[in-house]
């Protein structure tokens, strides 16, 4: 090795202590953007990840006492920091024939892939304004640690985009993407279930490759493990976080907005995952198989906090969800178009979209019993 890339090895996101260290890391590397990529990245759609901000002083007054044990573990766990220098390529890293794959495959692949990576650092970009505008030093250490995380993911996966040419450039999407304000209440319901059903999405894949291997088109599902194990540790934070006020969980209100979460957040998965069918048939996975699968882990995970679970077996269910992909089908479809007749395939699109989301969300909920201690340890 000589000394020129021993400093790369050294300057990489993936050791890197701090969110701020690894997006310097990353926007060091060429190409440093790549415009159609940060203009996917930049979209703001009900379908795309979007960026959060929130009342970050309400958020700061949090007293994690009730949780006091658990946290503590939880957070020497974290410090630990058992996946440093794993989100890199070494020799498991196989050569990707970019030129070779399928035209469609590899346009919703790349596509994957800049949504994830979207997604991976919008998490970084909340918890690492959580870290800075905070003075309590029991969650600015979490949201410190959690944004290291989220950063190494989102640099991860650049540098597989970068393979193909391609790179999202992080800081200007800091800059320039629009935040939406959420309460701090739903952003514990927004984020504690975007990290367990990402843990859910990422372990379901990797298992199915474990069997199928032959499948595998591309080296970053080797790296989903570790991977998934880091969601699993920043949803038990959130699990934490939620257990401080026990009003959260319990209230009548609030347990309505907890089912409207559990459901936009299932549905808006199915429907953005029935856009890629060819990236689907890759893996050898069947979307409403994979999706019912990840919903299944999820609801079984959230009982830990949540005192309900939906009933994705339910007569209305899947009906209903497929009902949601179609009307997003006609309302991109309207979008393309334009014109008179596009804005009203739109309309049409939106108001069946919507009639199908309140039928998903009158199916009656299963309530279950919640544990007094939440923390659970990540076994599929
Ligand atoms: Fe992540
Ligand atoms: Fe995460």
């Amino acid at each position: 090795m000589n000394a020129h890339s021993r400093d790369n090895e050294a300057l990489h996101s993936s050791t890197a202590a701090t969110a701020e260290e690894a997006i310097a890391r990353q926007e060091a590397l060429p190409p440093l953007t790549n415009e159609e990529a940060t203009n996917v990245a930049m979209q703001n759609t009900l379908l795309t990840p979007r960026f959060y901000t929130t009342d970050f002083d309400e958020m700061d007054a949090i007293d994690v006492t009730p949780v006091r044990a658990e946290w503590d573990v939880l957070i020497a766990q974290m410090k630990a920091d058992p996946n440093k220098g794993h989100f890199k390529k070494n020799e498991d890293w196989d050569t990707v024939d970019w030129d070779g794959m399928e035209p469609k495959l590899k346009a919703e692949f790349i596509d994957f892939l800049i949504s994830s990576c979207t997604a991976e650092f919008s998490g970084c970009v909340l918890y690492k304004e959580m870290k800075r505008r905070g003075s309590n030093e029991d969650i600015t250490t979490l949201f410190q640690l959690m944004a290291r995380d989220e950063a190494r993911h989102a640099g991860f996966i650049n540098d597989a985009l970068r393979e193909a040419g391609i790179a999202v450039n992080l800081g200007f999407l800091t800059q320039a993407k629009k935040y939406t304000y959420f309460r701090p209440k739903f952003i514990y319901y927004a984020t504690y279930l975007s990290e367990k059903i990402g843990y859910a999405r990422y372990i379901t894949i990797y298992r199915h490759l474990e069997q199928h291997p032959e499948m595998r088109f591309h080296p970053i599902f080797k790296w989903f493990k570790e991977w998934c194990n880091d969601e699993f540790s920043h949803g038990e934070a959130f699990a934490l976080l939620l257990k401080t006020d026990p009003k959260l969980t319990t209230s009548f209100a609030n347990k309505l907005w907890i089912k409207f979460f559990l459901t936009a957040v299932f549905s808006t998965m199915w429907v953005r995952d029935h856009q890629r069918p060819a990236f689907h048939e890759a893996l050898g996975v069947d979307p409403k198989w994979y999706a019912q699968e990840v919903f299944r882990k999820t609801s079984d995970i959230s009982c830990q906090v949540f005192p309900m679970m939906l009933d994705i077996d339910h007569p209305r269910w899947v009906k209903n969800l497929n009902r949601m992909e179609a009307a997003n089908v006609a309302i991109a479809k309207g979008r393309k178009a334009g014109g008179v007749g596009g804005w009203l395939t739109r309309m049409g699109g939106s108001a069946r979209a919507a009639l199908a989301f309140a039928s998903l969300l009158t199916i009656p909920a299963i309530s279950s019993e919640v544990p007094d201690n939440p923390r659970m340890e990540p076994v599929y």
